[in-house]
Formats: C-alpha cells, structure tokens, sequence
C-alpha cells in the first residue's frame, strides 16, 4: 500500500460522516490517510455539502492533512482507492419510515434490519451495491471494501457471492458496543473486555465473555437480568432478560434477540409508539434534522454529543480500528461479517457470518467455533435460509422467491399476511425497486 491513504466514503452525506471523521484524527499518523472522498447521490448533495464542510473544519482544527473531497461522481472518486466505506441508504428516510410502518399497521413488528423491513432494505440496497462492485473492480480492484450498510449480513454475502469483489468485509457496531458495555457494567477499561462471537449479523451471541482472560460470563448474566442493566443501542428498547432463561440459553444474547425472544412485548411497544407519534425513523428524522442544523453552524469544528442519540454509537471506533488493523497488519482480535469457510460448521461455507476474526493485511481470519451450540443453532439457521433467499430475490427480483423469504421470516406469522405485506411493500417502494419491476414486464411478455 502507498504511504498516503486514499479513502472513499459512498453515502458520505450520511449524518454519521463526522463519527468518521472524528476516528480518522485519532488514528492519524499510524493511519495516514491523506485524501478522503466523501461520495452522494444528488439527492444528498445538500447533506453533503453540510456535513463535508464540517469535516473539513474538523480535520483543520485538528492540525491533520487530510484532505477532504466532496463530489456526486462516484466513479472520479473511486480511482485507485485503497479502502471504500459504504453508509448509504437507498430511498433515505421515507424509505425507512415505510418499512417499519407498513408492518406495524398488519400488525406484525416493523423494524429496520429484521423481519419486513430488514427484507426490503436488502432488496433496495444490495442492486446498488453491485453495481459500486462493479465500479471497484474496474477503478480501484485492489481497495477493501468496508460496509456498513443495513443489512450489512445480507450486504457482505450479496458481495461474496454474487460479484468478482473478494475484498470485502463487513462491519456493525453491536459487537463493539456490546463489550463497551460489559466494560461499563463492570468498571474496567474497555481494551480488557473480549468477546467470542458467533452468528450472524444482528444475530450474534456473545458465546463467552472474559476480562483479562478470565471468563466473567456469570457475572455479567447476573447484572443484565436487571433491565436497568440492559447493554442495548439507542434504537432498541431492551426491557431485560428472564434469568433463568439467560442461565439456560448460557451465551450472551445480542440487543436485536429482543425482537425474538420477547416478540410480543416488543411488537407491543412498537405499535403504541406507531400510534403515538410515529416510528424511529421519524424519531431519527427530527434527530437529524437537529444535527444538520448543528452541522451548519461554521463555528462547529468538532462531533457533536447529540450524534451519541443514535443507535450508530462506538461506529467510528469499529470502522477506524478495522482500517487501522488491517493496514498495520495488527492481527488483533475483532468481530466483522467474512466469509464463513467452515468457522460455523452450522451454517453455510460460502455465506457471511458474524464472528471474532483475527485481522491481518490480508482480510479477516476467522476464529473456528465449530457447531452453534442447539440452543441457539436452530434460530440462526432459519435466518440464515432466509437470509439467502432475501438475496436471490433481491438479484432476480421474483415474486414467489420474494414470497419466500418474507413468509420464512420468524417474525411473520402467516403466508397470507406475507403477501399482503409484500405486495404494498412491493408498491410502495417500487421506485428504487427495478429488479421486480423488469421481471413483471418479461414475464407479461411471456
Ligand atoms: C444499531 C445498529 C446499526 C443501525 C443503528 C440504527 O446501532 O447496529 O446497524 O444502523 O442501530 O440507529 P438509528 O439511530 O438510525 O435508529
């Protein structure tokens, strides 16, 4: 790699640019990035334009030369990158704002990353990531591509296993957040906290926990029982665990299990917040406003504490670390999306899965788990199936194959109530959804 480091962030209107951007400073020399793109469609030029002004003003009053790029041409951006971050959300907000919405009104739980929402997020997202796969291979084939976006699980194995990329490598911060967490619960500095990971993303579990070496997994399962305890994001309002269910399930659940071990209470407080006032995507839409408002102000060199109110907490800590490790070779021990090539004999070799990795220059190496133990196994396979699914239904755009997945999903109880959602999903949406869009009109043709 050369000495200065060339970076591209896709979606860097995004209002979570500046966690980056705060990351980068920290790392710099040992991470000497010296130009970063940040890249938007034209409907984000004006974010954009906010929050790149911002991070230019970040980088000068923190006395790094990095240089700071804002454009709308993805493709001038790309050439010869070394690393590319993807954090962008294809029908912005109000594409969010429908995928929780709609379920809830069939009263079945709307949520970003999981159940429908999750579903149609993958189906609008993973063409476009495609074809940024594209651009990769063409402009800049030997950069590593980072994503951060939802659903970064379905993201990676749409990369992995439907473009010529193979530098790629998937990033969330529940992991991370999770031992930041345990740390706080237990007063000792985070970097003594490990967790061995296992799952998938947004389903992974905590299979051990130790400080300093020492499993304290019990310790811990006696202190999260307490709701007021509950290690959670600031999108998920997590109401604590059964405590004899924690001792048998004997691993180390994530915040997102609350959507399926306690469905119906969480399916509950959604639906009164959906009446009350509206989604977190609309709770997120007022947040960001506040925050561009903050952005603007030419005064503001810094990230704001208001961007800790979203559920993104510690992601500039994980993505920078992640950059930070493989360009140094470090070969610390981190949880990333790769490929699972036998490391969970339970799920498939060619699919992405969610584990603690060991990160060298040369990508991610997965720590071997071997079989998820059966109390877990059985959840995971089924969202890993439906996982799959999701992706070739997002790729050839089908509609039974779409039907599929969304009936297979845990969180849906009916097939009748699958289609339903799925075809005013379908409607809503289909402005960014093409893919189902052309196979109607083959399949008329036919
Ligand atoms: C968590 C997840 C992220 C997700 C975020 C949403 O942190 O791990 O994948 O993007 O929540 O937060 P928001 O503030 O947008 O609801």
């Amino acid at each position: 790699m050369k000495k200065g480091l060339k970076i591209v962030t896709i979606g860097g209107g995004s209002s979570y640019t500046p966690e980056l951007i705060e990351g980068f400073i920290k790392y710099y020399p040992e991470l000497p990035v010296s130009e970063l793109w940040l890249v938007d469609v034209e409907e984000g030029k004006e974010k954009l334009e906010i929050v790149g002004n911002l991070a230019k003003r970040m980088v000068q009053k923190a006395g790094v030369p990095i240089k700071i790029y804002l454009t709308l041409d993805r493709k001038e951006a790309l050439q010869s990158a070394d690393f590319v971050t993807t954090q962008f959300r294809v029908g912005l907000l109000e594409a969010r704002k429908k995928d929780e919405s709609i379920p809830l009104k069939h009263g079945v739980l709307g949520q970003e990353t999981n159940g429908p929402g999750g579903l149609f997020k993958a189906f609008r997202t993973i063409p476009v990531i495609l074809d940024i796969c594209r651009d990769i291979e063409e402009l800049c084939p030997n950069a590593w591509l980072i994503n951060f976006t939802n659903p970064a699980g379905m993201v990676t194995e749409a990369v992995l296993r439907y473009s010529n990329i193979r530098r790629v490598v998937g990033l969330c911060n529940v992991p991370i957040g999770m031992e930041m967490g345990v740390a706080k619960l237990l007063g000792v500095d985070h970097h003594r906290v490990r967790i061995d990971f296992a799952g998938l993303n947004h389903m992974v579990y905590g299979l051990d926990v130790f400080v300093d070496g020492v499993s304290v997994k019990d310790q811990v399962f006696s202190l999260i029982n307490d709701p007021k305890n509950s290690i959670t994001m600031q999108n998920i309002h997590a109401m604590g665990w059964e405590p004899e269910f924690l001792k048998a399930l004997d691993v180390f659940p994530c915040p997102y299990h609350n959507y399926y071990y306690k469905s119906g209470e969480m399916l509950e407080k959604e639906l009164k917040n959906y009446k009350d006032g509206g989604t977190r995507a609309e709770v997120v839409k007022k947040l960001e406003d506040e925050l561009f408002e903050l952005y603007k102000d030419p005064d503001l060199a810094i990230k704001p504490p208001q961007l800790e109110k979203r559920g993104g907490a510690y992601y500039s800590d994980a993505a920078v670390r992640l950059i930070h490790s493989m360009y140094t070779d470090k070969r610390d021990i981190q949880a990333v999306n790769t490929i699972n090539r036998g490391a969970i004999s339970s799920l498939p070799y060619d699919s992405a899965v969610e584990l603690s990795c060991i990160i060298t220059k040369d990508g991610p190496k997965p720590i071997s788990v071997g079989e998820l133990p059966i109390q877990i196994r059985g959840l995971v396979q089924q969202i890993k199936s439906f996982e799959r699914v999701s992706i070739e239904a997002a790729i050839s755009g089908d509609y039974g194959t779409a039907l599929l997945a969304m009936t297979i999903n845990p969180l849906v109880p009916s097939d009748r109530l699958a289609k339903v959602i799925l075809d005013e999903m379908l409607e809503a949406h289909k402005d960014y959804l093409p893919q189902f869009q052309k196979r109607r009109e083959i399949e008329w043709k036919i």
